[in-house]
């Protein structure tokens, strides 16, 4: 692919648009100001612009441990967007793949595939999410069994489907829990429904897609292929 070409695709500039960057000396192949437009690119090529490095064309994929504080949304008149923790071009293309309460720390999906980020969030393909838990009162022994057999969300039609509940810690009333579906604020309503109350929230995975625990609050990364090929 040409120099200029690549500009167009990773930065969303036009024709004319690339060709001044390249031609200002913006735009660095492989650690050295270009001034030609033609150069070609390959995937083994490193291009920067003002001391970024620019992703080959396509589509992008990250996972991002949000810390609490953070909202999952582009704007928010209250709280800064998560999206301020990327460092990265066209924010405006990226979507949340699931979003998180502004109070849950964990796990967040962010790309600019629609495709891959519905079979995240559509009802229909039951993607398992796991989240720690950590409850104000004790757990009841009843709750395994009454999240197996669903509980009745307020203002919800049906009961929620099949949950799992494992105990982490029972002095500390720390569980996990895995849904497998993304309702507003299911977590808190479930265990509401319960007539319990969430005082802690922290995803932790997706899928097959875990929270790398290298990744301390704040940080994100780029998915590998693997994680990005286990949402099927
Ligand atoms: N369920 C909730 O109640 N909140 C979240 O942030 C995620 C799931």
């Amino acid at each position: 692919m040409r120099l200029d070409k690549f500009l167009c695709e990773t930065l969303g500039v036009t024709r004319r648009e690339a060709t001044i960057l390249i031609r200002r000396g913006e735009v660095c192949v492989n650690d050295a100001v270009v001034k030609v437009a033609t150069g070609k690119i390959t995937e083994q090529t490193k291009v920067t612009w003002q001391e970024r490095v620019l992703p080959m064309p396509g589509p992008r994929y990250f996972m991002l441990n949000k810390p609490e504080g953070f909202v999952c949304s582009h704007e928010d008149s209250a709280n800064p967007t998560a999206f301020a923790l990327l460092d990265e071009i066209k924010i405006d293309k990226l979507h949340f793949a699931g979003r998180l309460d502004v109070d849950t720390t964990g796990l967040v999906l962010i790309t600019d595939d629609g495709q891959w980020s519905h079979k995240i969030t559509s009802p229909k393909r039951k993607c398992n999410k796991t989240y720690r838990v950590w409850l104000e009162e004790a757990i009841g022994d009843d709750y395994a069994a009454q999240l197996t057999e669903g509980v009745q969300l307020h203002s919800e039609k049906g009961l929620t489907l099949p949950a799992t509940l494992e105990i982490v810690d029972a002095s500390q009333n720390e569980l996990l829990l895995t849904i497998c579906e993304g309702k507003y604020h299911q977590v808190k309503r479930m265990f509401a429904a319960l007539g319990n109350k969430v005082e802690k929230l922290h995803r932790e995975s997706i899928g097959d897609i875990i929270l790398d625990d290298e990744l301390e609050p704040g940080e994100y990364r780029v998915l590998t292929a693997a994680e990005i090929q286990s949402i099927i």
